[in-house]
């Protein structure tokens, strides 16, 4: 199609876009010697700030934290408490660069709802093609504070 016919994108697929391609760049930055799985996260608040997270692992292992707690943690941060979750998408790699498909862990999962529990949430299916679903969907019968 000559490029002055095609149609705009749509800007929402735009943002989903770019929110991936970020998620998939801050994996570069992971620290995961143990596990040698690198973890990324880019979230985007209401605000329509978009931050990032990656794993950080340690020598005693517990200590290591996930991609996507450690972009709330950041969003939180620089935001304050009004912050509010939009959209979150997360990417994982193997060491030879492999996509590898990773959905947020149950703590994430919890960590997410918190925050936005209608925010759209990316991640990779095992063919490589990404999935968008909801935090909601992802933890069903949550826990809550009574
Ligand atoms: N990991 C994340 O960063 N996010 C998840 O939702 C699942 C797991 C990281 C933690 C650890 O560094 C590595 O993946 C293997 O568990």
């Amino acid at each position: 199609m000559p490029l002055e016919t095609r149609p705009d994108p749509d800007p929402a697929d735009v943002a989903t876009l770019e929110l991936r391609a970020a998620a998939s760049a801050a994996a570069m930055q992971a620290y995961a010697p143990y596990s040698r799985l690198r973890v990324g996260a880019a979230l985007r608040s209401i605000s329509g700030r978009i931050h990032t997270g990656c794993n950080v692992e340690n020598a005693s292992y517990t200590l290591g934290g996930c991609a996507e707690r450690a972009a709330i943690a950041t969003a939180v941060q620089v935001e304050g408490a009004g912050f509010r979750l939009a959209a979150i998408a997360v990417a994982a790699f193997a060491e030879d660069g492999r996509i590898l498909p990773v959905s947020p862990c149950g703590g994430c999962r919890q960590a997410l709802v918190e925050f936005g529990a209608d925010a759209r949430v990316s991640f990779h299916r095992p063919d490589g093609s990404w999935i968008e679903t909801s935090a909601d969907e992802l933890l069903p019968w949550r826990f809550t504070f009574p």
